[in-house]
């Protein structure tokens, strides 16, 4: 079993990419923290923690972690998730409360306390991971890896040079990029990829309990999504970074230096990603150029499939 925590915003593909988690054989989901992106903090705590109450899995420890990114007000996306962050199904409210220590204290004890390093699965904006660094600098040899969505090699989703996540709070990013740790890039240019149209929404209905409530969910992503990118497919972001720990031969990756822009008004947030190496910079990314999309939805029926 490979132990990892992942740190979300959910967000629709967020509650999948838990539920993933969740369902998946191989992986021990020891922690969710949460951080403030497609809403605000207290919803996406509420959210997280609903959507471990709802199958059944409250022995998650969650806990709650920055309310905005380090430098910038925050920006959220409702016209995407909602306004509660979960648009669609009527999911329970929670069963459990948060831990208390916050999230930079959970995944630190978490992390100390462990017998071996632990995959850390970011899918929001990157705040709680720069502040775990900056506040433990000690910490990272107890980081196996940082398997991430966020970022592009391409197009951005929210200017046209970068990716929410990443635009969100590009200091973090670039101080995650910076860390020296290993990392694997789940970008747009990979989770677009990923695409759940109709039929694999109907293959999702049936798999497993709760197929039905992540049908729901991504029934209301697709309809959002069709009306802001014009998509009749809504990409399962989230999901692919915890696909690309569960089965890394999914994710095609190449290794590059990736910047991110941090001053610019026109491009702040893009993930510049050196392809061809002529920065002359060592790499410090594993950025996924390729996915295998029905490898990849079949891991996901599966993983579903067995909560
Ligand atoms: O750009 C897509 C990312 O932004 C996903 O993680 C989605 O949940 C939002 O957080
Ligand atoms: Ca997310």
């Amino acid at each position: 079993m490979e132990p990892v925590i992942l740190d979300v915003d959910p967000g629709h593909d967020d509650a999948v990419a838990m539920m993933m988690a969740c369902g998946a054989p191989d992986l021990d989901l020891l922690a969710v923290t949460t951080v403030a992106g497609n809403v605000r903090l207290e919803k996406t705590t509420r959210n997280a923690l609903r959507v471990l109450s709802l199958i059944e899995r409250p022995d998650v420890p969650v806990a709650a972690g920055a309310a905005a990114p380090l430098r910038r007000p925050l920006y959220t996306a409702e016209n995407i998730h909602g306004e509660s962050g979960l648009g669609g199904p009527d999911i329970p409210e929670p069963t459990f409360e948060p831990d208390e220590r916050g999230a930079v204290e959970l995944i630190s004890d978490i992390l100390r306390e462990a017998p071996e390093p632990v995959t850390l699965i970011p899918v929001g904006p990157l705040t709680n991971i720069a502040m775990l660094l900056r506040e433990h600098p000690d910490i990272t040899p107890r980081i196996s890896r940082i398997s991430l969505m966020g970022g592009s090699t391409n197009l951005g989703n929210t200017t046209p040079a970068a990716e929410f996540n990443v635009y969100v709070d590009p200091e973090a990013a670039r101080e995650v990029f910076e860390s020296g740790l290993p990392i694997t890039m789940c970008g747009l240019n990979v989770t677009h990829q990923a695409g759940a149209g109709a039929a694999e929404r109907e293959r999702l209905r049936s798999s497993g309990r709760f197929g039905g409530v992540v049908a729901e969910l991504l029934e209301f992503f697709a309809s959002t999504y069709k009306g802001v990118f014009g998509f009749d497919a809504p990409p399962l972001h989230d999901p692919v970074a915890v696909a690309a720990v569960m089965r890394p031969d999914l994710l095609t990756t190449r290794p590059m230096r990736v910047d991110v822009e941090c001053d610019s008004d026109l491009t702040r947030g893009e993930t510049v990603c050196d392809f061809y190496g002529v920065t002359g910079l060592p790499p410090n990314a594993e950025v996924g150029v390729g996915l295998d999309h029905d490898g990849f939805f079949e891991l996901l029926y599966d993983s579903l499939s067995r909560l």
